[in-house]
C-alpha cells in the first residue's frame, strides 16, 4: 500500500515562485509515489485574522487554481477544504487535552506570529494552532508531512499528541514524520531579502503575466557593489543568478554558466542578464499559465474537484473519528 502524505497551505493569497521551489514542485513529484492529501487550511487563517473571513472563498479558489496549474493532479491527489469537514474540529477538541498550554507556549512559531501580527496575548485558537494542525494530519492518518523547516515544531506537537493518544487509549494513530527538503535554501525575494514573501512585497507570483514578470525582474536587486557593467560582479548570493539556477532548464545551463563567467569579469551588464532571466522565467511560467487558463475557463470543474476532494477527505475523517472514539470508549450509540 502507498504511504500517505498530508500537507497544505492557509489560503492567504496568491502562490509565488518561492512556494514553487519550497514545496509545490516537490508535491507534484510526490503524488506519483504516495497517496497525497492537500489541505486548504482556511480555519487556520482565523488564528490571526478572524475578521477576514469574507475573502476566504476567493482565496481558496485562487489557491486551487495555483495547485492545478503547477500540475497537482486531482486524478492522483485529493485537494480539500478544511472548514467543510467538521470531524477535524471534533478531533482538535479531543487532541487539545493531550498537550499542555505550557508546551504550546513554547512552540517557536507562536512568538514570531504574535510579533508579526502585533498580538500581545494569543487567543485560545492561536495557542492551539498546532493542535488543529495535528487534527489535520492525523485525520487521514498520514505517515509523512512535507513541510518547510519553520513547520517542524508543529509536526513535533502532532507526534507527541499521537503518541499520547496511543498511550492512553491503545495503538490507534500512526505517528507521522516531517519530510523537510534539504537540497535548497529559501528563494530570496526580488529585493534581495532572504525570503520571498507576500508581506515583504518582493514576490513573483505564479499567476503574474509576462509583462509583470518583466517589470519585476528589470527592477530586481542584483549586486549592490557593482556600479558599472565593467565592474567585476558577484554571482554568489545575487538573486538574479539564484533565479537563473533555480528556473533554467537543462538547455539553459551552458548559457547561464557563460553569463556567470562574464559577470565576474565585468564583461556583461545587469540589463542583459536580467533580460535573459525574463525569458527563462516566462518559459518556465508559460505551461503553468496555459494550464491555469484551461481551468479558468471551467470554474464548475474547479468547484467539482474541490467538492469531490472534500467528500473523499470527509470519508477518511469519519473513519478516523470513529476509530478514535471507539478507542476512547466514547462511541456509546454506534
Ligand atoms: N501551518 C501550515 C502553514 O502555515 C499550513 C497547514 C495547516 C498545514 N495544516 C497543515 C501544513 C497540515 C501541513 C500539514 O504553512
Amino acid at each position: 500500500m502507498k504511504k500517505r502524505i498530508l500537507t497544505g497551505d492557509r489560503p492567504t493569497g496568491k502562490l509565488h515562485l518561492g512556494h514553487y521551489i519550497g514545496s509545490l514542485r516537490n508535491r507534484v513529484k510526490l503524488q506519483d509515489e504516495y497517496e497525497c492529501f492537500f489541505i486548504i487550511a482556511d480555519l487556520h487563517t482565523l488564528t490571526t485574522k478572524p475578521e477576514k473571513t469574507g475573502e476566504l472563498k476567493d482565496n481558496i479558489y485562487r489557491m486551487v487554481l495555483d495547485y492545478l496549474s503547477v500540475g497537482i493532479d486531482p486524478q492522483k491527489s485529493t485537494i480539500y477544504v478544511q472548514s467543510q469537514i467538521p470531524e477535524v474540529g471534533e478531533l482538535a477538541v479531543i487532541f487539545g487535552n493531550l498537550v499542555s498550554t505550557l508546551r504550546l507556549e513554547r512552540v517557536p512559531t507562536l512568538k514570531d506570529v504574535m510579533k508579526d501580527a502585533h498580538i500581545t496575548i494569543p487567543s485560545y485558537g492561536l495557542l492551539g494552532y498546532p493542535v488543529l494542525q495535528a487534527a489535520d494530519i492525523l485525520m487521514p492518518r498520514a505517515h509523512l508531512v512535507p513541510v518547510g523547516k519553520d513547520q517542524v515544531s508543529h509536526i513535533e506537537v502532532t507526534r507527541e499528541i499521537a503518541r499520547e493518544f496511543n498511550k492512553l487509549y491503545g495503538e490507534t494513530l500512526p505517528v507521522p514524520e516531517a519530510l523537510v527538503p534539504e537540497d535548497i535554501g529559501t528563494l530570496p525575494g526580488t529585493d534581495g531579502k532572504t525570503k520571498m514573501s507576500k508581506s515583504a512585497g518582493n514576490v513573483i507570483n505564479l499567476s503574474d503575466i509576462a509583462e509583470e514578470v518583466e517589470k519585476k525582474v528589470m527592477s530586481m536587486y542584483t549586486d549592490p557593489t557593482r556600479i558599472k557593467a565593467t565592474d567585476p560582479g558577484h554571482v554568489e548570493g545575487n538573486p538574479v543568478f539564484i533565479y537563473l539556477d533555480a528556473f533554467g532548464s537543462g538547455e539553459d545551463k551552458e548559457q547561464i554558466t557563460k553569463y556567470k563567467e562574464l559577470y565576474v569579469k565585468g564583461q556583461v551588464g545587469d540589463i542583459e542578464v536580467k533580460k535573459y532571466l525574463v525569458k527563462i522565467l516566462n518559459n518556465f511560467l508559460d505551461p503553468i499559465r496555459k494550464r491555469r487558463a484551461e481551468f479558468e475557463k471551467q470554474p464548475e470543474l474547479v468547484e467539482r474537484i474541490l467538492k469531490e476532494g472534500t467528500a473523499k477527505a470527509k470519508k477518511e475523517a469519519q473513519a478516523t473519528l470513529k476509530a478514535v472514539k471507539s478507542a476512547m470508549k466514547i462511541n456509546y450509540y454506534d
